[in-house]
C-alpha cells in the first residue's frame, strides 16, 4: 500500500479535504470527508473481490476511492460537475504517488463515471465497483435528513444495511 499511503500525506490531497470539509459544516445531507473516501475505498475493494475480478488490485481500487470526491469543494465554489473536477485533481496526485499512466488512467476513469448520471459508455470493472461502492457506503437507514433526500429512491441502504 505504499502508493495509496503516499496519497495520504500528500499536501493537496490534505488541503482538497480542508476544502470539502470546511463547505460541508452547516451541510445536513452526505459529507464528503475522509471517512466517507476510505468506506468507499475498501467497499470497493470489497466488491472486485466478491466478483473475483483479479487484474484490478488493491492500489487501484484504494486510489479510486480515496479520491472519486476530492473536488466536491469546486463543485460549490464554482459548479459544474464534481466527477469531472475530481478527476482533474486526481491525476498529479496519482502521478506523484507513483501509479503507472496506465493505472492512472483507469483511476481517473474511474472517478469521471462514478456518479449515477454517468454517460453511457464503456466502463471498466473498477468503474462498476467505485459507483456501486459509493452508494452503499452510505447508512441512508440512520439518516436524520433522509426526509428531505433528494436521492434517497436511489439509494440502496435506504432501508437495511447490505455491507
Ligand atoms: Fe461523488
Amino acid at each position: 500500500m505504499e502508493k495509496v499511503n503516499r496519497i495520504l500525506s500528500d499536501e493537496r490531497y490534505r488541503f482538497y479535504l480542508q476544502k470539502n470539509k470546511a463547505l460541508e459544516e452547516s451541510r445536513p445531507f452526505c459529507h464528503h470527508n475522509f471517512d466517507h473516501l476510505l468506506a468507499v475505498a475498501r467497499l470497493t475493494y470489497l466488491l472486485l473481490l466478491e466478483e473475483g475480478c483479479r487484474f484490478i488490485h488493491k492500489e487501484l481500487a484504494y486510489g479510486a476511492g480515496l479520491l472519486h470526491d476530492i473536488g466536491r469543494w469546486k463543485e460549490y465554489q464554482c459548479g459544474g460537475d464534481h466527477a469531472g473536477h475530481s478527476a482533474a485533481l486526481a491525476g498529479p496526485i496519482l502521478k506523484r504517488a507513483g501509479f503507472h499512466p496506465s493505472e492512472q488512467a483507469i483511476i481517473i476513469k474511474a472517478i469521471l463515471q462514478h456518479r449515477h448520471s454517468a454517460p453511457a459508455g464503456h466502463r471498466s470493472p473498477l468503474s462498476e465497483a467505485l459507483h456501486k461502492a459509493d452508494g452503499m457506503s452510505r447508512l441512508c437507514f440512520f439518516c436524520s435528513s433522509r426526509k428531505d433526500c433528494h436521492g434517497l429512491e436511489r439509494r440502496p441502504q435506504r432501508e437495511k444495511l447490505l455491507y
